[in-house]
């Protein structure tokens, strides 16, 4: 039993996706989130740098004496995974290695679509995960490097963005994928859109699932669970505007959220 938080990041909103299925898969867990949203988008910075922001953030997430880190980020996961692993003592999880698993999982014609920022699809992990899986599969990424924006601002219901989502999801229809993993964890946040452009034979893959598996299984190895009496209310940090996030974050969660307290994360 260990009833210490798990540290979970983002560059911003994104990572709520992925909080919000811990929270439904491993309900008496306590969380301290971490959005970068005063740096975010991540998706067109250099790897390296992301990889320098990740680890502030490990850096602080660390002064809450956290049990595990969960990189709830594809952009940062791709270039970070390994440095943060190697550098710290506590487990940390990435999401492209569980996303890939369930898109596995789903296919039935072996022919996948990843969308994700242009970073993540430049690291070419996701192809890499799926087809060490299952070499026989084929993969189609693309970049969707207008999604982060648009979600950031609010605009997920736009006609605008119906628009684009439509640009880049027809891309993907057209090579008669049955399966589309939301490669970036902001983009459940426009699964209605995604959806209804996809199709019904389409199936979407969020791989916040597979990823709060794999941190229930992580704790369950190191007997590290919270106790089934704890009630957690978890606490948000952001390195922009908190008013902001805390509004973002209450349309997200399906719980009160309590005020974002400002961090200034280059001190980290
Ligand atoms: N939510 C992040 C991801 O999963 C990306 C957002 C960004 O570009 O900062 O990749």
């Amino acid at each position: 039993m260990d009833n210490r938080p798990v540290g979970v990041f983002d560059s911003g909103v994104g990572g709520l996706t992925v909080l919000r299925e811990i929270s439904r898969q491993l309900p008496h867990e306590k969380v301290i989130y971490f959005g970068d949203t005063a740096r975010v988008p991540y998706g067109d910075r250099d790897p390296m740098q992301v990889v320098d922001f990740s680890r502030q953030i490990v850096r602080f997430l660390r002064t809450h004496d956290v049990k595990a880190v969960v990189i709830a980020c594809n952009t940062a996961t791709a270039p970070s995974l390994p440095y943060l692993r190697s550098e710290n003592d506590i487990p940390v999880i990435g999401v492209i290695e569980p996303g890939a698993r369930g898109a596995v999982a789903a296919t039935k014609n072996g022919r996948i679509g990843v969308i994700a920022t242009s970073g993540t699809i430049k690291s070419g992990q996701y192809p890499k995960h799926i087809l060490e899986i299952d070499p026989s599969l084929e993969v189609f990424p693309l970049a969707c490097p207008r999604f982060v924006p648009l979600i950031e601002a609010g605009r997920t219901h736009e006609p605008e963005t119906a628009a684009i989502v439509h640009e880049y999801i027809s891309q993907l229809t057209a090579r008669d994928i049955d399966t589309l993993v939301l490669g970036c964890t902001h983009y459940p946040l426009l699964r209605d859109l995604i959806g209804a452009e996809a199709g019904d034979k389409v199936t979407l893959v969020d791989p916040a699932r597979e990823t709060a598996a794999e941190l229930a299984a992580t704790l369950d190895a190191m007997d590290g669970r919270a106790s089934a009496d704890v009630i957690p209310v978890h606490e948000y940090y952001v390195s922009g505007d908190p008013v902001f996030f805390r509004k973002f974050a209450e349309k997200v969660l399906p719980c009160a959220v309590p005020e974002a307290v400002k961090t200034d994360i280059e001190k980290y």
